[in-house]
C-alpha cells in the first residue's frame, strides 16, 4: 500500500451518522486501526440544526470528520417527502462543512451517492459525468442535494484551502441494512424474501423483470476501508467513485442469495413488469490508481449479511 499523505492515527475523528449502516461500519473500520472515534447522537447534535452543530464542534472538536449522516429513503419516499429529501440533506452537508471549517477541523470526508449522476450517463459511469445530462426524476431532491455537498467541499477547497474530499459509493450491503419489506433496496430485499420462502417451505420465488439488468453492490466494511484509504490518500478537488468494479444480473445475485439463505425453490421472473435501467456500473479507476480496490468477493459478503440479518442486527421493519 502507498504512504499516505495524511495519517488518521492519534487523530479525534468523527463519525457523523454512526448509528447508520455506513456510520457503524466506519466505526467497525476505525476501532480496527486503533482509533476510537468520537460520536454523538442525534440527540446530542442534530446536525440539521446550525447552531446545534457549530455548538456541538467547539466543544468537541474533531480533527477528522467522516460525514455519513444523512436523511435516506427509497422512491416512494422520495416522491411523498421532498422537501424532506432536499432541505434536510443539504442543511446536513451545509452545517457540517461549515462548522468542521471554522473549528478547524483538519480533513473532511463527505459520503454521498451514485444516485447523483445523469440518468442515461454512458457506463461505467466516470465521475467526469457529473452534471452532464438530467437525474432520475424520482430521486432528484436528494441527487441536488448531494451535488450541492460535493460544491461546497469543493467551494471551501477553492476559497479557503480547506482539505475536504467526497467520495460517491455504488448500492452498498451488509451489516446494519435495512431488511423493510416494502422499502429496502433488492439486495437485502431479496435476502429476506428467500428467508421467508424458506421458512414457509414455498416452491418458487417470482423475481420482477427478465433478471438480466445488471447492478454493482459493495459490501459495507469494503466501502468503510475504501473510505479510510481515500482519507489518508486523497486531497483532491474532483469527487471519487467508490464501487466494487464489477457487476452482476439480478439474475445471478438472486441465485447467490438463493444459494447462501439455502432456498431450495425455483426462481421465477415476471417478465410483465418494468426492468429499471439495464446496467448501472461505476468506473472506479480513478480509486484504484491511487492504491485501493474492493476485496471483499460477493458470496462472501451475502453469507455475512445474511449472518446479520439472521442475528437481527439490521433494520427489520
Ligand atoms: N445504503 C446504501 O446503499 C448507500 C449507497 C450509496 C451511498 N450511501 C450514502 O451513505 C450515507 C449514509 O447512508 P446509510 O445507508 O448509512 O444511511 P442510514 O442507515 O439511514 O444512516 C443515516 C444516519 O444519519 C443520521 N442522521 C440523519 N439525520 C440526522 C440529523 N439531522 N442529525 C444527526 N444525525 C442524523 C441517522 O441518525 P439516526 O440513527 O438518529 O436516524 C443515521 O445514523 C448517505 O449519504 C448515503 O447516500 C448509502
Amino acid at each position: 500500500m502507498p504512504e499516505p499523505m495524511f495519517s488518521l492515527t492519534g487523530k479525534r475523528v468523527y463519525v457523523a451518522g454512526h448509528r447508520g449502516m455506513v456510520g457503524q461500519a466506519l466505526v467497525r473500520a476505525l476501532k480496527a486501526r486503533g482509533v476510537e472515534p468520537i460520536i454523538a447522537t442525534r440527540a446530542e447534535v442534530d446536525l440539521e440544526n446550525q447552531a446545534q452543530t457549530e455548538a456541538w464542534f467547539a466543544k468537541n472538536r474533531p480533527q477528522v470528520v467522516l460525514l455519513a449522516a444523512a436523511h435516506v429513503g427509497g422512491i416512494l419516499a422520495n416522491n411523498t417527502y421532498p422537501r424532506d429529501f432536499l432541505y434536510k440533506n443539504v442543511m446536513i452537508a451545509a452545517n457540517v462543512i461549515e462548522a468542521a471549517h471554522r473549528n478547524g477541523v483538519e480533513k473532511l470526508v463527505n459520503l454521498g451517492s451514485s444516485c447523483i449522476y445523469p440518468k442515461f450517463a454512458e457506463q461505467p459511469i466516470r465521475e467526469e459525468s457529473l452534471l452532464t445530462g438530467s437525474l432520475e426524476p424520482t430521486n432528484e431532491w436528494y441527487a441536488i442535494a448531494k451535488i450541492a455537498a460535493i460544491k461546497l467541499a469543493q467551494s471551501y477547497r477553492r476559497q479557503f484551502g480547506a482539505d475536504m474530499i467526497s467520495l460517491m459509493p455504488c448500492n452498498l450491503y451488509g451489516p446494519g441494512d435495512n431488511y423493510h419489506p416494502e422499502n429496502s433496496h433488492v439486495l437485502p430485499a431479496l435476502i429476506r424474501r428467500f428467508h421467508e420462502a424458506k421458512a414457509t417451505g414455498a416452491k418458487a420465488v417470482t423475481l420482477w423483470g427478465s433478471g438480466k439488468p445488471r447492478r454493482e453492490f459493495l459490501f459495507v466494511d469494503d466501502l468503510a476501508e475504501g473510505t479510510l484509504f481515500a482519507t489518508e490518500h486523497y486531497s483532491g478537488e474532483p469527487h471519487l467513485n467508490v464501487g466494487a468494479g464489477t457487476d452482476v444480473t439480478i439474475a445471478e445475485v438472486a441465485a447467490l442469495i438463493a444459494k447462501v439463505v439455502g432456498f431450495g425453490g425455483t426462481l421465477e421472473y415476471d417478465r410483465s413488469k418494468p426492468d429499471g435501467t439495464p446496467r448501472k456500473l461505476m468506473d472506479v479507476s480513478k480509486l484504484a490508481e491511487l492504491g485501493w480496490r474492493a476485496e471483499t468477493p460477493l458470496e462472501e459478503g451475502i453469507r455475512l449479511a445474511y449472518d446479520d440479518f439472521l442475528s437481527g442486527g439490521g433494520r427489520n421493519g
